[in-house]
């Protein structure tokens, strides 16, 4: 037998010969094997169902001759394998706009995949928030194409450090939770190049080495056995030499995927296997679908097992270690964005004797959906159990505690507050992954399996964009006490104020945020650290503002406007807009400049902190295209940097934004335009906050 393990510091070309030798050497059978996972249904039977319990085989791997398979563990608030740190959700590092630090959690992830055993990860998911119903929010980063595209490729790049290809999740349209396994996308090629694919392109040419179909059809067709996406525009028009491989049971329904683009049916062979060998045996697949797949799921494996590991071994003892928790908590301190602030934040260490915490999910582990998302942490500090461990350094004497269970006691529990810190929003109950209990699986899937595959959760899509009722009746309870009240908002994506937030003195959403959430809000509230995170998505006065949503819909179009750029073209004021987020201190923008070459637009900006507090804010730079040849969008994210400024101290902020990034796509030609004229550079602390200037392009 010829023993084809990889070999650390293999160069390009001896892969590509090994890739060639296994390819000769390999039956169709095992190469057809090759194209599918295999033993998810009895791994998810044997560990009682607890998805991510081990590693699962997800492709690739023919043992005969010692090629290795590739072992999938998800995410993407963390490694869902094992006992591994927990991040805030993807949301709330969204709020971060640090590229940076996205990059080190990645490294993180990485590591912690290792440690399971895992050399493929679904961490980077990266679907654009279009409506703030959809369940899975909280997974992705935010509405807007570029700023996804960045935070995005960050995280893949951390994840790849460590060897462990990061796919790029769920190729394309899947901006909706309950209906995803039968929505039809309709979209024309404008929308779907400028806004709902550039963020995946930027990961691939950021070296993302895989892709995951989504489960949804595009225009008619299933995305995972989609031409147009899988091959025409994945293959042809970027150039990506990764594989594919589908989203878990229901992502292809046909052999002909193969042919279409798709490398991997995951998690089992229920239309690849057996149909597909008989397929190529039949000549309806041509045999070159078969090699090509396997080239390419080859060429991956091979390349990230020859490269060198930065870590010499990923002992158990790295997952959840202090280094990475306290990166846990960076994110969560970093990513809260106080919405209002009525001169009630920070509370002053000292002068807060009796601090009244209330609500359910103050007490709870709320680190988001249930699904396969879902990550199990040593332990997570939560709000209440923050506050508690910090009340000494504080100087708070006393934390009396009531939720809205019982609105009286709430009542004589405020009596001696001094302040009130109100913990509400949602929980997985509300919002998440939704797998119905009764969903069909396809016909062609085999009887047995079918009770395996089906993990029915609670969460979906949200039909209330607001709070319960019985959490707007505690914040009336608690404005009614004549205290300080803060309002702490747990969630996946926008919730509406309109109800109660004149009623409060400050709102601060915190997302779920992690395993280390608790001990951030204890910084934050007091002011040890200021808020620095930024909505990654527009807040709207009401429900209508957002574009049109159904959760269970057949059929559904995008367009080219949601989010801030719908409410710009339409002239929506939003109750907070995209990119807003308070401080403790205050900056200062001035002396915008620009300078522009024929490949880029450099543009800088001179920030102070003008207040008293040392606190980090998110640059935003937005450009506005001259929109003669068609309309545009008014304003487009096109550049973002964190600076950390002492008070007093003043910095000059630059970005450099590639004129390729202004473009637009031509409906006529589809192909891809610049369009002369003057632009308009905005940059400021929220897309509603802004300095201007223009540059003849
Ligand atoms: C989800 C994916 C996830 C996969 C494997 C699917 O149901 O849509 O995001 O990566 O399960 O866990």
């Amino acid at each position: 037998m010829t023993d084809f393990s990889p070999r650390k510091g293999m160069t390009d070309l001896e892969i590509d010969e090994t890739i060639e030798a296994i390819l000769a050497e390999a039956t169709l059978e095992e190469k057809v094997a090759m194209m599918s996972g295999q033993g998810f249904f009895q791994a998810m039977a044997e560990d009682d169902r607890v998805w991510c319990a081990r590693p699962y085989r997800a492709g690739g791997g023919l043992e005969r001759l010692n090629v290795p398979a590739l072992y999938f563990t998800d995410g993407p608030r963390g490694v869902a394998g094992g006992q591994s740190t927990c991040f805030p959700c993807s949301m709330a590092r969204g709020a971060t706009f640090d590229t940076d630090l996205e990059q080190r959690i990645g490294e993180v992830m990485g590591i912690e995949s290792r440690v399971n055993g895992c050399t493929l990860s679904g961490a980077v998911c990266m679907n654009l928030l279009r409506h703030p119903a959809w369940g899975r929010a909280q997974e992705t980063y935010g509405e807007d194409p570029h700023h996804l595209g960045e935070m995005g490729a960050a995280l893949a790049t951390g994840i790849q450090t460590h060897n462990v290809v990061a796919t790029v999740k769920h190729f394309a349209l899947n901006s909706m939770e309950n209906a995803r396994f039968k929505v039809d996308v309709r979209i024309d090629d404008r929308a779907l190049h400028e806004v709902y694919l550039p963020h995946f392109k930027r990961a691939i040419d950021a070296g993302c080495a895989s892709v995951m179909s989504a489960y949804n059809k595009m225009n008619g067709e299933y995305c995972g056995q989609d031409r147009v996406l899988l091959t025409d525009i994945l293959r042809g028009e970027w150039g990506f030499d990764g594989f594919v491989h589908s989203d878990w049971v229901m992502g292809v329904y046909h052999p002909y995927g193969a042919a279409a683009g798709l490398d991997v049916e995951n998690p089992e062979p229920i239309h690849f296997g057996p149909k597909l060998l008989a397929g190529v045996e039949n000549g309806t697949i041509e045999p070159e679908v078969i090699n090509r797949a396997c080239r390419r799921i080859l060429r991956v494996t091979y390349r990230f097992a020859a490269s060198e590991d930065p870590v010499e071994a990923y002992e158990s003892a790295l997952s959840a270690a202090p280094a990475h928790t306290a990166i846990a908590l960076e994110a969560a301190e970093k990513s809260a964005v106080l919405l209002k602030n009525d001169d009630v934040l920070p509370l002053i260490p000292g002068k807060v004797g009796t601090l009244a915490v209330l609500g359910k999910l103050a007490t709870q582990e709320n680190t988001g959906d249930e699904g396969s998302s879902k990550v199990r942490p040593p332990y997570v500090v939560t709000a209440l159990e923050g506050l508690e461990r910090a009340s000494e350094r504080l100087g708070i004497n006393e934390i009396v505690t009531a939720d809205e269970s019982d609105l009286d006691a709430t009542r004589e529990a405020l009596t001696k507050a001094d302040a009130i810190v109100v913990v509400v929003g949602n929980t997985a109950e509300d919002e998440g992954e939704f797998i119905p209990g009764d969903i069909a699986l396809g016909a062609d899937v085999p009887e047995e399996l079918r009770s395996e595959a089906q993990r029915s959760t609670v969460g979906g899509d949200r039909d209330n964009l607001g709070l319960r009722q019985d959490q707007q009746n505690l914040i009336a309870v608690a404005s009614s006490a004549g205290k300080p009240v803060i309002v702490v908002i747990v969630s996946g994506s926008a919730i509406m104020v309109e109800e109660w937030h004149e009623s409060v003195g400050a709102i601060l959403q915190t997302f779920y945020s992690g395993m280390e959430g608790g001990t951030a809000l204890a910084k934050l509230l007091f002011g040890e650290v200021s808020p620095s995170g930024k909505l990654p998505f527009v807040v709207a006065k009401s429900p209508a503002d957002y574009p049109f949503f159904d959760k269970g819909a057949e059929r559904i179009t995008y367009d080219l406007w949601h989010g801030y750029t719908k409410f710009d073209r339409e002239g929506i004021e939003p109750r907070y807009p995209f990119g807003h987020g308070l401080s403790y201190t205050t900056f200062d923008y001035r002396s915008l400049k620009t300078l522009a070459d024929d490949k880029a637009v450099h543009a800088q900006v001179t920030v102070s902190n003008t207040g008293e507090a040392e606190a980090e804010e998110v640059v935003q730079f937005y450009v506005g295209a001259p929109g003669k040849a068609l309309e545009r969008q008014k304003k487009l994210l096109k550049g973002f940097a964190r600076v950390k400024l002492k008070p007093g101290e003043q910095r000059l902020v630059s970005v450099t934004i590639p004129r390729e990034d202004l473009r637009y796509r031509d409906p006529l030609t589809r192909r891809w335009q610049f369009e002369p004229g003057e632009y308009r550079i905005s940059c400021g602390g929220s897309s509603a906050s802004l300095v201007e200037t223009t540059v003849a392009l």
